[in-house]
């Protein structure tokens, strides 16, 4: 089956009135696990390489997507391929080349006014190659690389007058917006704000994206989605579930060697995972 596009998974969870699931991508077993969930649990799924997960494979994008990306198309239901957290413009500009219908840009740690200047450059840019992009306003902490951030800081959260003249201003299709969540979470514990998550759906115009979603207990991503969240973001959680495996079969086993034996069941993890978040965010009929 043909790669389906992030525009379309996201514009269809959006009439639905529920959000798509995206998940980050690092090897191939991530890539393997999150399509055999999608395939198990019949929901689309958004597979999502982040610019950090590219700095792992030796700064090299090609070799990550295109094998995502025949996953995806070997795939029995709708899968997209989308670049995640991009700040490199060298990066930005290979997207077309890696096969993804969509990117987010991420200026969000620049001043407001470079923020606006380089996204707008990212999303014309973008727009004349067809793709879809999504940027970020305000600070969703927890980052590979940065200071922890308090998600709950003053200044922190997207101010929604200031989210709508972004989105008007740089043209992007879809907003990351810091609601209370924060990045790289392994305990579930995170609160997010509704009542901005209301304002923001009503003054924004265009998808809301949660980022740092592995930290958000199941019914407030419940919440979140039927509130005016259309794309959630999740990784952290798939490598709780492959690490604690893996950790726990090299335990039982010190003579064990060969890599597929831990590998495919850390892969069936992450599946399980996966299956568990598709199943709670789609809506029936998906
Ligand atoms: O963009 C990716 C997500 O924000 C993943 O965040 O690893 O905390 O789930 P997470
Ligand atoms: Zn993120």
């Amino acid at each position: 089956m043909p790669l389906s596009s992030t525009a379309d998974l996201v514009g269809r969870a959006m009439g639905r009135g529920h959000a798509a699931a995206a998940f980050n991508v690092i090897t191939l077993e991530h890539a393997e696990a999150i399509v055999d969930a999608a395939e198990r649990v019949a929901v689309p799924a958004i597979l999502q390489i982040s610019e950090n997960a590219v700095r792992y494979h030796g700064g090299r994008v090609l070799p990550i997507a295109r094998a995502a990306a025949e996953v995806a198309r070997a795939a029995a239901v709708d899968v997209s391929l989308h670049l995640d957290h991009v700040r490199d413009e060298d990066l930005l500009r290979q997207a077309a080349d890696a096969g993804v219908s969509s990117v987010m840009y991420d200026a969000a740690g620049l001043p407001y006014a470079a923020n606006v200047e380089a996204t707008r450059r990212a999303a014309d840019w973008a727009h004349e190659r067809g793709l879809w992009i999504e940027a970020e306003l305000g600070r969703i902490g927890g980052k590979d690389g940065e200071a922890p951030l308090d998600a709950h800081a003053r200044g922190a959260r997207t101010d929604p007058d200031q989210a709508a003249a972004y989105v008007a201003a740089t043209r992007v299709d879809a907003l990351a917006v810091a609601v209370g969540s924060s990045h790289a979470m392994t305990t579930r514990t995170a609160t997010l704000d509704h009542a901005l998550i209301a304002k923001l759906r009503d003054g924004v115009g265009v998808p809301l994206v949660l980022h740092g979603s592995s930290g958000v207990p199941d019914e407030e991503l419940v919440r979140a989605a039927a509130g005016g969240i259309v794309k959630i973001n999740m990784g952290t959680a798939l490598n709780v579930a492959f690490t604690s495996t893996v950790r726990a079969h090299l335990a039982g086993d010190g003579a064990v060697t060969d890599p597929r034996a831990y590998l495919s069941l850390g892969r069936a993890a992450m599946a399980d995972t996966v299956a568990h978040f598709l199943r709670l965010l789609a809506s029936p009929g998906d």
